[in-house]
C-alpha cells in the first residue's frame, strides 16, 4: 500500500483518502516599517484559501509564514530554510525587492516556483529574471512609469522627487523620469532619505527651498506615514502638490494619514473603489472577516497570489512534482481579479496590468479613499529581451 501510493504519487487523489499537505512557503515582513503590507497579503491569502476549506485537488493547504524582518539577510536564510529544510512546494513573498534580488539565484538554481507577491524590483522582469519566478503584484516600473507625462501635463513640469534609498526607490524615480523629461519636466532636484526614516525635516526644507512645484514620491508602510504626514504639518501641502507611486496613500496608511492624505494623487493598478463584481464581492469578504478593514493593492496581491496558486493546482489534480508542467499551467492562467482580468507576460512572467489608474485621495462614502481620475489601459514592464533560461 504505501509502495503503491508512492508510486503513484503524493498528489493522487484517491477515494476517502487524501495526498500530502500542499506546502506554500511565505517570507514577508511581519515587523519593521513594511510590516503592514506583509499582513495584507497573508490576510488575503488566507481569504482564498478559506473559501476553498483549505484543500485543494484533494490536498490540504499548509501555509508557513516566515518573518523576513524587512533585512536581506534573514530573508535570504529563511528562504533557504524553506526551500532546504521545509521542501515548500511554492515559495511567495517577499516585499522588499533588495530581499527579492538575495533571494533570486537560490530560486532559480534550485527550480523553485517563486510567486512574487510585492517585490517589484525591474531586474526580475528583465536582466535577472527567471522562469521558475512569476510576480503578481507589480513591477516598480508599471505604477511610476505612466504618471511621469501624466504630472507634466496635468500638475507641473518642475519636481522635486523623493523615495527611499534602495532598490525600489531609484526604479521608480527612474520609471517617472522615462516620460516626464521627453514631456518637457524638469527635474529640480532629487533625494534619498534612507528606508526607515522617521524624521523628514531635514529633506521637506530642501523640497521648500527647491523651487519645485510638485513632488513625486514612494514610500510604503510606515514610511508613508510618517512622510505623508510630515509634509502636511510642515505647510508644504497647499503650495507644492504632492504625487507618487499609489503605496504612498494605499489603505493600509490611510487612516493614520488621516486628512493629511487629503489632494495627494498616485498612480496604482488598483483601488477598493473599482467596481467590477469580483472587487466587490473581495471588499466585501475582505471587512467582513478582518474586523471592517479596507483591502488595500497588498491584499489585491495576496489575493491573487493564492488565486494562482489553487487555479494552478487544480489545473495539474495537485501534481507538484511535474515542475515543468507547473510553469507551463501557471504562465497561461487567466481569471478575474479585484484589478480586472489577469494575466501574465508570457515572456518576463510579470502580471500585465490591466489599468494604471491616476488616483485622488478623496472624502467618499466609506471614509477618505482613492479616487481613480484618471487610467491607462494594458500597463507590461518594458522588460521583452528576456528568454526565461532553464
Ligand atoms: C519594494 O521594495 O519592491 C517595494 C516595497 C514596498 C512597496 C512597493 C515596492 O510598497
Amino acid at each position: 500500500m504505501a509502495a503503491a501510493s508512492a508510486a503513484a504519487g503524493p498528489w493522487v487523489r484517491r477515494a476517502g483518502a487524501q495526498g500530502a499537505p500542499v506546502k506554500i512557503g511565505l517570507v514577508l515582513p511581519y515587523t519593521g516599517v513594511y510590516a503592514v503590507l506583509g499582513e495584507s497579503i497573508t490576510q488575503a491569502m488566507e481569504l482564498v484559501f478559506a473559501r476553498e476549506n483549505w484543500t485543494v485537488a484533494g490536498r490540504k493547504i499548509e501555509m508557513i509564514k516566515e518573518d523576513d524582518e524587512m533585512k536581506p539577510p534573514v530573508g535570504i536564510r529563511k528562504t533557504e530554510k524553506l526551500i532546504d529544510s521545509d521542501k515548500v512546494d511554492i515559495l511567495t513573498g517577499p516585499v522588499h525587492s533588495g530581499i527579492l534580488m538575495g533571494m533570486r539565484d537560490k530560486v532559480h538554481n534550485s527550480k523553485t516556483i517563486l510567486i512574487v507577491s510585492n517585490a517589484g524590483a525591474d531586474a526580475i522582469s528583465r536582466e535577472r529574471c527567471s522562469r521558475w519566478i512569476f510576480r503578481t503584484s507589480f513591477s516598480n516600473w508599471q505604477p511610476c512609469q505612466p504618471m511621469g507625462g501624466w504630472v507634466a501635463k496635468n500638475v507641473s513640469k518642475e519636481v522635486f522627487q523623493i523615495a527611499p534609498n534602495y532598490q525600489a526607490g531609484k526604479d521608480m524615480m527612474a520609471a517617472f523620469r522615462e516620460t516626464f523629461v521627453p514631456a518637457g519636466g524638469k527635474v529640480v532636484a532629487e533625494d534619498y532619505p534612507k528606508l526607515g526614516e522617521t524624521d523628514y525635516a531635514p529633506y521637506l526644507t530642501k523640497i521648500k527651498q527647491s523651487g519645485a512645484k510638485a513632488v513625486f514620491a514612494f514610500f510604503s508602510g510606515s514610511d508613508a506615514v510618517n512622510f505623508v504626514k510630515q509634509y502636511d504639518q510642515f505647510g508644504l501641502k497647499q503650495s507644492i502638490k504632492l504625487t507618487g507611486a499609489g503605496f504612498l496613500t494605499e489603505p493600509d496608511v490611510l487612516p493614520a494619514q488621516g486628512s493629511s492624505a487629503l489632494g495627494v494623487v498616485t498612480g496604482h493598478f488598483y483601488t477598493p473603489l473599482l467596481d467590477n463584481p469580483t472587487n466587490q464581492r473581495f471588499v466585501k469578504e475582505f471587512r467582513d472577516k478582518f474586523g471592517g478593514k479596507m483591502p488595500d493593492g497588498f491584499a489585491c496581491q495576496g489575493y491573487d497570489t493564492a488565486e494562482v496558486i489553487v487555479r494552478a493546482l487544480k489545473a495539474v489534480n495537485g501534481n507538484t512534482q511535474d515542475k515543468d508542467k507547473l510553469v507551463e499551467v501557471i504562465a497561461k492562467l487567466e481569471f478575474d481579479s479585484p484589478r480586472g482580468r489577469f494575466r501574465f507576460d508570457q515572456k518576463t512572467h510579470n502580471v500585465i496590468q490591466p489599468f494604471i489608474y491616476v488616483r485622488e485621495v478623496k472624502e467618499v462614502a466609506g471614509g477618505i479613499n482613492n479616487v481613480p481620475i484618471d487610467k491607462v489601459a494594458d500597463v507590461k514592464d518594458p522588460g521583452t529581451g528576456c528568454t526565461l533560461p532553464a
